[in-house]
């Protein structure tokens, strides 16, 4: 390098370590998945457990034609994360996907990122973990069937978290699509899962004692009606996450127990909108904490009404940054701008035009 290269050249600081989907995969892969979404699950858990030392807001939500993007940010005292996230239930007619993320972790002293990752798998990761971690609180002890209704993207790792979690291996798939059960089943038979291919929601739900529902729809949706569930089910509700964009019949709300992430983020967004804004519900993080019964008796219906927080996002950076440091999974990227003097950032562009 010459010595006028050398003035130029990015300095240690000026490198932000990124976790490509490549990489992540790779990740993934040499933890191995199961391994992965259990060391996941406790980092949430963990996270959950500290709840109130949470800096936390409802996300920031632009709905634009055809979907919606947002911004997931939090803090603790040490770090910031935040995810970009999109949802467009139609997008898969294009061969784009529904659900597409990345995120950054940073230090709260300095501001520098310390992270910066691919997050559209990690983000399906995420949700496969919380939902497993929460039913391990809420379905019934000896559950070994889940009904699984949409067998897109997120369906088969909502699948590997509960048998890693909650033991679960025997799936009723449906979807309006068969095709998405025919990829489901194909992908789950190959993990060992005991699959049954199901004709219609009534039919996947028939014996199973937990209920994942995992559809993409913009208006109201009736992915499940009342009489669909029964005494002693928990329902692991995924797919409504948006103002107007819900999965159940308001009366099943109205017959179960319902369990929350962030109480001010799921009345705007989850299944609860159906429903007066002081409705009981249960936050999660005190279930965890062990100060709240999560499921007091074999007759109750639980209802997990996921939207997916912030806090979750920040605890799935947090395990990446750990997993990836000092290992090739992670690639140096050239992303913070760091002038010799820190007051000098014009003269360091300057210096480098020619
Ligand atoms: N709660 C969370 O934390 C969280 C996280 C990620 C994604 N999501 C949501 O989960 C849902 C699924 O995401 P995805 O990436 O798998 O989407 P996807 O588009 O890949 O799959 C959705 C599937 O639902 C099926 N479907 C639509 N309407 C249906 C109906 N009425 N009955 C049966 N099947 C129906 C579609 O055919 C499709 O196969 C989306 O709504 C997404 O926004 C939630």
């Amino acid at each position: 390098m010459t010595a006028d290269a050398a003035k130029t050249a990015p300095s240690d600081l000026a490198y932000v370590p990124f976790v490509s989907v490549e990489n992540m995969m790779r990740l993934v892969h040499h933890v191995g998945i199961e391994t992965f979404l259990e060391e996941l699950a406790s980092h949430i858990e963990a996270d959950f457990k500290r709840w109130p030392e949470f800096d936390k807001s409802p996300r920031v939500a632009s709905h634009v034609p055809g979907g919606v993007i947002e911004l997931m940010p939090t803090a603790d005292n040490a770090l910031y994360g935040f995810k970009y996230v999109n949802g467009h239930p139609k997008n898969t007619r294009t061969g784009h996907q529904t659900v597409t993320a990345f995120g950054v972790l940073s230090e709260v002293a300095t501001g520098y990122p310390v992270l910066l990752t691919e997050m559209t798998v990690l983000t399906a990761l995420r949700t496969a973990a919380t939902s497993a971690l929460v039913a391990r609180h809420l379905a019934p002890k000896d559950a070994s069937v889940m009904a699984m209704i949409g067998c897109g993207a997120q369906c088969e790792f909502q699948a590997m978290a509960f048998r890693a979690l909650c033991g679960i291996n025997r799936l009723r798939l449906y979807d309006l699509d068969p095709k998405a059960v025919e990829k489901a089943s194909r992908n789950l038979t190959a993990q060992g899962f005991e699959v049954t291919r199901c004709g219609s929601g009534q039919e996947a739900v028939e014996g199973a004692q937990v209920i994942t529902t995992c559809t993409a729809d913009k208006q109201y949706a009736t992915i499940l009606t009342d009489n669909m569930v029964g005494a002693g089910q928990h329902i692991n509700a995924i797919g409504g996450d948006c103002p107007g964009k819900t999965e159940l019949h308001r009366d099943i709300l109205l017959r179960a127990e319902i369990f929350v992430e962030y109480p001010e983020q799921t009345r705007i967004e989850g299944e609860i909108q159906a429903l007066d804004p002081d409705h009981p519900v249960t936050e999660l993080w005190q279930v965890m904490r062990g100060e709240t019964p999560g499921r007091r008796d074999a007759k109750q219906i639980t209802l997990f009404d996921s939207v997916g927080f912030a806090i979750e996002d920040f605890s799935a950076l947090r395990y990446v940054r750990d997993k990836v440091q000092g290992t090739s999974f992670a690639e140096p990227l050239d992303m913070l701008a760091d002038p010799d003097d820190p007051r000098d950032l014009f003269g360091m562009l300057t210096r480098s035009a020619g």
